[in-house]
């Protein structure tokens, strides 16, 4: 892109912007803008969007209007919220606005060179890693993951057949972070699995420490040391998994064709590093508030249990799992219900006019991918589960622009929302097929960014065969 569009001062500290050097963290004056900032708000802020996760941020946007000022712990954000203007400043049709930058801002510092994770790179080079990573997202490749993680999903569901009661949001976080080491990481053995599993939840908490310095903060200090280690170790297969037929994502990174000079091994390594990281955790969050809403919603339950037992065959092939039409609107509906995903970092590249604001360059922005998500200007009776809305008759999803964000839009887009999709309808047809299960205790669910967006409670389930 052209280095005129971007402020001088930015271009100065970051280098080129589509892989910058560092992050750019000078505060701009904002304070025309509509909102609080401050530590005190940053504390009282982030509690909100522990407790009350997406009504915390409908709450901001409703108090200051849909572009506001705020501040989460120690990071200072202007916020959008309207799904227009969000939609707009994902899709970045002016190249105004720095992925790379706004994640930087959050993650930059882990490692001592570049991060060359998609999300902290832009234009041209974002567009090689895209492309690098194109065939292991290919129809071929979705394929042996899902087949990998059928078998895993099975024996889950026996044990917790055998169990009767289940702690749900811990277990599924268990089972798909076996599923994650297998398809990603090509590792069977569960000891490996859970050790490669706690460095990644070291790394992944590093976004949230309150300091990037060492010294100060232990959370930063084990987020820097588990990135070491988690480099080295995967450095150090590169050579054997290229030699390999190992259908797994890192051994398809390390074969694919390359010939982009600055994506050498070690950056194929953080890429795939930043890739894992960005699929930490995700799918397992959905589909544990999906478990609390079928559990809630009997008649959904057996819904997908008749689709489940006949649509297709079990085990459920990949081909198969397309037919699964009512588990696309459940998984859809919980998505909308309860996002994953709260809000994403972008950063102003040069002084831009949104929504009739102002807003500096440096601006970080965090675009608030939930707040549209209630919005009964886009949605009939927001607050109500109704899985129906995404039907082709209705189609609610597609009529707002903007409103049905869950994987985020434009050059940026998640790159693995269909992986998501397919292991998460894969799980239930393994599960509604064999089982029936109800809440063991049941409890008013709020909705929680810890940080990803999930039910709250443990979803204790009583589960037992059909
Ligand atoms: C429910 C599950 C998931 C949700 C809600 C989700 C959400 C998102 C969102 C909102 C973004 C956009 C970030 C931005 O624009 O700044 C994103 C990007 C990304 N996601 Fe996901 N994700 C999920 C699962 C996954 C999985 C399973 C993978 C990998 C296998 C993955 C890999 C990525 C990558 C690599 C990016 C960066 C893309 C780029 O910058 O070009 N995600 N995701």
């Amino acid at each position: 892109m052209s280095s005129t569009a971007v402020d001088p001062a930015i271009l100065h500290v970051v280098g080129d912007v589509g892989r910058p050097e560092r992050a750019y963290e000078i505060p701009t004056d904002t304070r025309h803008i509509p909102g609080n900032d401050g530590l005190l708000t940053g504390l009282a802020s982030l509690r909100g969007w522990m407790k009350r996760g997406h009504a915390h941020l409908q709450t901001q946007a409703k108090e200051h209007g849909p572009i506001y000022r705020g501040q989460v712990g120690t990071d200072r954000f202007v916020f959008v919220s309207d799904p227009k203007l969000a939609g707009e400043v994902l899709r970045n049709g002016d190249k105004a606005w720095s992925t790379a930058l706004g994640w930087l801002v959050q993650f930059g510092g882990i490692t001592d060179g570049p991060m060359d994770s998609p999300v902290t790179l832009d234009f041209g080079p974002h567009r090689d890693v895209r492309k690098l990573l194109q065939p292991a997202f290919k129809a071929e490749a979705l394929e042996s993951y899902v087949n990998a993680a059928v078998p895993l999903f099975e024996s889950a569901v026996a044990q917790w057949l055998e169990q009767g009661e289940v702690a749900f949001k811990a277990h599924v976080r268990d089972l798909f972070a076996r599923v994650s080491a297998k398809v990603f990481m090509g590792v069977d053995d569960p000891v490996e699995g859970a050790r490669l599993d706690r460095a990644m939840s070291d790394y992944w908490a590093g976004g949230l420490a309150l300091s990037k310095r060492e010294w100060l903060s232990p959370t930063w200090r084990r987020a820097r040391r588990a990135y070491r280690h988690l480099f080295e170790h995967f450095r150090g297969q590169v050579d054997e998994r290229r030699a390999s037929d190992s259908p797994d994502l890192f051994s398809r990174l390390c074969r694919t064709n390359n010939s982009v000079d600055w994506l050498d091994d070690d950056a194929l390594v953080r890429m795939f590093l930043a890739v894992m990281s960005a699929a930490f955790d995700t799918t397992s969050a959905g589909v544990t508030s999906m478990a609390y809403l079928l559990a809630a919603h009997p008649e959904w339950q057996a819904r997908l249990r008749t689709e489940a037992r006949h649509v297709t065959t079990e085990p459920i092939r990949y081909d198969e799992i397309k037919k699964l039409e009512l588990h696309d609107l459940v998984w859809k509906e919980t998505l909308r219900y309860y996002p994953v995903a709260p809000s994403i970092p972008r950063q102003a590249l040069r002084d831009v006019t949104l929504g009739g604001y102002h807003i500096p360059a440096g601006t970080v922005v965090g675009v608030v991918l939930s707040a549209a998500l209630r919005d009964p200007s886009c949605w009939t009776e927001p607050d109500r589960f109704d899985p129906e809305r995404f039907g082709a008759e209705r189609s609610e999803g597609k009529k707002s622009h903007g409103a049905y964000m869950p994987f985020g839009a434009g050059a940026h887009a998640c790159v693995g929302a269909q992986l998501s999709a397919l292991e998460a309808k894969a799980f239930w047809h393994t599960l509604l097929g064999k089982a029936r299960f109800k809440l063991a205790r049941p409890y008013p669910a709020r909705h929680e960014f810890k940080p990803l967006g999930s039910v709250s409670g443990k979803v204790e389930l009583i589960v037992e065969a059909v």
